[in-house]
């Protein structure tokens, strides 16, 4: 993908990105998740990556709705903070969560029919995911992980979003879904015009998929800049992620998951800070 995904804030700027984060904050409690977050995305794919208790989720459930936030969310030119989430979906944005969240006591086809308007949109879904169509009678918590991912993306393609915010989407999945994951998410952004929003551990999946990187550490976003910046660079990969060397790594930098040891953000792998 050639688009710019983000753009630096600009208060002059005429046209607003679809997406505007503003001095985003998430507290559990006196924990502070997200810390001060501000970013833009217009179009194509951000990919936001971080290690484990980083906040990457906290912004997610902040972005539709479903944790309490302060600061400023501006979707297609509209403040959404403080909005239910059943209202942010109207207005364009949906999630695919971590973990897929299937509704367990639902077919494949029940889970489609509850949220598609029309048996013609299901029927959509079943063209774009065959695999789905041919499980169509299975539970959803009877279906591979592969194929909740496709079902976790289907339903929340049945919304008609034109944000589409994906959490960790590869996890635990297998080499070759991985690709087919990454092959949708291409075909969403590229030829459906989708903005995606994508949460990666992944780096070398975040990396291809991805216009811009955001790079999260201890709840902000500490460096951000075009994904071709970082897949160039394996010594800021190795600084911002603590992936392992060259020398050391024969996976190969962007094919590497982030490490829970070295580089320069790795004093606190808990994440949240306490609010003092
Ligand atoms: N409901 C909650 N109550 C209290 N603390 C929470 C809650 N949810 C998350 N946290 C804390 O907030 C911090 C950020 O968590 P979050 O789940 O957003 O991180 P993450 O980057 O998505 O992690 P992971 O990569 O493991 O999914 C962590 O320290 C976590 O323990
Ligand atoms: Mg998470």
């Amino acid at each position: 993908m050639n688009k710019p995904a983000s753009l630096p804030l600009d208060k002059g700027s005429p046209s607003e990105p679809l997406l505007v984060v503003k001095g985003l904050d998430v507290f559990y409690g006196r924990a502070h998740a997200v810390q001060s977050i501000s970013f833009g995305l217009s179009e194509g794919v951000l990919g936001i990556v971080g290690r484990n208790g980083m906040g990457k989720t906290s912004l997610c459930n902040a972005i539709t709705g479903l944790v309490p936030a302060r600061g400023s969310i501006r979707f297609a030119g509209q403040e959404i903070l403080g909005l239910s989430p059943d209202k942010i979906t109207r207005r364009g944005i949906a999630y695919v969560p971590q973990g897929r969240r299937m509704w367990p006591s639902l077919t494949v086809d029940e889970t489609l029919c509850l949220v598609g308007r029309t048996r013609h949109e299901v029927q959509e879904m079943y063209e774009l995911f065959p695999r789905l169509a041919e499980r169509k009678g299975n539970g959803s918590t009877q279906l591979s992980g592969g194929e909740q991912q496709m079902l976790a993306i289907a339903r929340a393609l049945l919304l008609r979003p034109r944000l589409l915010v994906m959490d960790e989407p590869t996890e635990g999945l297998a080499p070759v879904i991985v690709d087919h994951v990454v092959e949708i998410m291409h075909s969403l952004a590229a030829d459906k015009g989708l903005a995606i929003l994508l949460i990666e551990q992944n780096l070398g999946v975040a990396l291809g998929v991805s216009d811009d990187i955001g790079v999260m550490v201890n709840g902000q976003i500490a460096h951000q800049m075009p994904a071709s910046v970082l897949a160039a660079d394996r010594d800021l990969q190795e600084r911002l992620l603590g992936l392992r060397s060259a020398d050391s790594d024969s996976d190969g930098g962007v094919n590497a998951q982030p490490t829970h040891t070295g580089g320069e953000e790795s004093r606190d792998s808990a994440g949240a800070r306490s609010a003092g």
